[in-house]
């Protein structure tokens, strides 16, 4: 996809700040500090569009990013992040939910996780969560360029395995700092919006 158009849109909290132009929406779901804001900047060419860092659960909204004016990406807030209390954790919890049950126009999410690790807990959870709202997903290993190549064929099926993926769901490698598996990811992104 050549993107001609990025623009961040809003940090919405709840449905009535969800745009509603009728527009198709991707949303990027994974661990605090997984790498989901890098890949969107990669994805789209941008440096720091979506804003990055090196301190776990720096986003903490739903943000709407419009693209080409032709659809949104969602880039939702990570789990796991250890340090949040249990009150933010039911705050955040109760968010994803409304957004997964409201959302009339998410047409997929790509669900991030670290090519490195086997997936966690919460990884899991979140796999079978959005199996349940029967969301189509795309499940990027990310963090690519951590690993040698050797290893990658090895890895790819430790996730597949553990989140006990369905067959009809892809896993795509990525990289958000060699941009590795990008057009892969467009290509599978293009098909649902
Ligand atoms: P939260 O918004 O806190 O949930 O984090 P996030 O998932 O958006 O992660 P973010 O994109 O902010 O990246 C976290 C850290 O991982 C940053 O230091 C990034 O530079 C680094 N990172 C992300 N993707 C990659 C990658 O593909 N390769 C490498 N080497 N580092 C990466
Ligand atoms: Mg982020």
């Amino acid at each position: 996809m050549k993107v001609n158009q990025a623009e961040f849109i809003i940090s919405a909290v709840a449905p009535s700040q969800y745009p509603d132009d009728g527009l198709s929406e991707i949303a990027l779901a994974g661990r605090s500090n997984v790498g989901k804001s890098s890949l969107i900047n990669r994805l789209l060419n941008r440096k720091s569009l979506a804003r990055t860092s090196q301190r776990p659960g720096k986003t903490q909204t739903l943000n709407y990013y419009k693209i080409n004016d032709a659809f949104y990406f969602v880039d939702v807030p990570g789990y796991g992040y250890a340090k949040v209390s249990k009150s933010e954790k039911q705050a955040w919890a109760k968010m994803l939910e409304t957004f997964f049950t409201t959302s009339k126009q998410l047409k997929a999410v790509v669900q991030i996780v670290d090519l490195r690790h086997p997936p966690s807990k919460e990884d899991i959870q979140m796999y079978h969560y959005l199996k349940y709202f029967d969301r189509p997903t795309i499940v990027v290993a990310t963090k690519a360029d951590k690993i040698s190549k050797g290893k990658y064929e090895k890895h790819k099926k430790v996730i597949k395995t553990d989140l006990q993926m369905d067959k009809e769901d892809a896993i795509i490698l990525f990289s958000s700092q060699s941009g590795y598996g990008k057009d892969q990811l467009w290509r599978a992104i293009n098909s649902y919006i």
